[in-house]
């Protein structure tokens, strides 16, 4: 019996983590819930899952959330906050020992530089709840990380693929938030739509494996079926399939290294007529190239640009600024910032700024 924090558990991620939990009673615990706002919901789930533990963010602030996820009852947290927001709990759930699967990419991409020695450090588990680091994952069970030539992330092109970048100018947030294959939160899902989405992940691979962010590839496959592919130095590629589920890197980030079966449809070869790959757009979608720049920038530059990316897509969300602004306010920031070494002191500083810089170029 696993026992179970969830932080973000009213989220997209959250409920359906709640779903895979509530097929297997006999192997898991819920003992810890997490929220920001949404109060009714969490009762809810307290109650279902007899927890008596829960945190409410906007009630009860930052440390009760680090409180939550350092429990002493609890083996697993999971991070599925929309955010960087998880980052202290995270890095505190660590030190505490706690297994970790983590969907909020956010926390590896603006402080993967410490977060991976402190997994060692602490010798501590992470497994990814992303579908693409999740099938990397698993295509790396039994290999060392030096025998890796090249991640291939696989992307949608999220709902403006094949969209010039004049077509983009005029795209309102009932249309980006329109994604073609994946139901998600409000944040990933305008990150689909300007592929910063795969940015992220680029850099989030990029810590997970351990590899150079050369060594990261993006490929455009519109059916999300094959999850993500890893190149040996052989040349041998190997790659993970099923149909576009978030509950199947979920179950597998909660009970690796086995697998259970379960009653979540499976994928045939005959159910899918053709795969096809194209390459992405860059001039279209700066943000893969965004990605980069940070990446090699190192330091404090990757946190720059999540955080300008977070508060950016918040103002388009509330309507104070245009698609297009989210790439070019993300590259004016980046640009203005001097990258320094990455502690959780400059991370957290960077990322303050970050969002004080973005305020300023939208006028708001
Ligand atoms: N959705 C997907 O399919 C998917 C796939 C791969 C990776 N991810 C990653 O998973 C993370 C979550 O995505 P999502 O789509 O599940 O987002 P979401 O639907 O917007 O849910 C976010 C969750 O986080 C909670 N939350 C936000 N700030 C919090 C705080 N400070 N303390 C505690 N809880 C907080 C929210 O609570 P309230 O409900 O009270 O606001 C909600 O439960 C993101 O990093 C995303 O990139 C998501």
């Amino acid at each position: 019996m696993k026992r179970v924090v969830i932080l973000g558990s009213t989220g997209s991620i959250g409920t359906q983590t709640l779903d895979i939990i509530r097929l297997f009673p006999d192997k898991f615990k819920v003992v810890g819930l997490a929220a920001s706002r949404n109060e009714k919901l969490l009762a809810v789930q307290a109650a279902e899952f007899l927890v008596d533990r829960t945190v409410l963010f906007e009630r009860d602030g930052m440390e009760a959330l680090v409180a939550l996820a350092t429990m002493p009852e609890a083996d697993i947290v999971v991070v599925s906050v929309a955010g960087v927001i998880g980052l202290l709990p995270t890095f505190e759930a660590i030190r505490a020992g706690k297994h970790i699967a983590l969907a909020s990419k956010e926390v590896l991409v603006a402080a993967g530089e410490i977060v991976m020695p402190l997994l060692r450090e602490y010798n501590v588990t992470m497994t990814p709840i992303d579908s693409e680091h999740s099938a990397i994952f698993q295509c790396l069970q039994g290999y060392r990380l030096d025998q890796i030539s090249e991640i291939i992330l696989t992307a949608s092109g999220g709902p403006f693929r094949g969209k010039t970048r004049d077509e983009l100018s005029h795209i309102t947030v009932q249309q980006a938030l329109n994604h073609p294959t994946w139901n998600m939160g409000g944040k990933i899902t305008i990150d689909s739509a300007t592929l910063m989405n795969k940015g992220l992940e680029m850099i989030e691979a990029r810590w997970l494996f351990g590899v150079e962010m050369d060594q990261v590839k993006v490929v455009v496959h519109p059916q999300s079926v094959i999850h993500s592919m890893v190149k040996f130095k052989d040349g041998s590629v190997l790659g993970q399939l099923g149909w576009p589920n978030m509950r199947l890197p979920i179950l597998y980030a909660l009970t690796f290294p086995e697998r259970h079966p379960n009653d979540l449809k499976n994928w045939d070869p005959t159910d899918t007529p053709s795969l096809t790959f194209e390459k992405p757009d860059v001039d279209a979608f700066p943000a893969l190239n965004l990605a980069r720049e940070a990446a090699k920038a190192g330091g404090t530059m990757p946190a720059v640009m999540n955080a300008a990316n977070e508060a950016v897509v918040a103002a388009f969300l509330q309507r104070k600024c245009s698609f297009l602004d989210i790439p070019s306010v993300v590259d004016r920031v980046m640009q203005e910032h001097s990258a320094v070494s990455a502690t959780l002191t400059s991370i957290v500083e960077a990322d303050r700024e970050a969002r004080i810089r973005v305020h300023e170029a939208l006028g708001i």
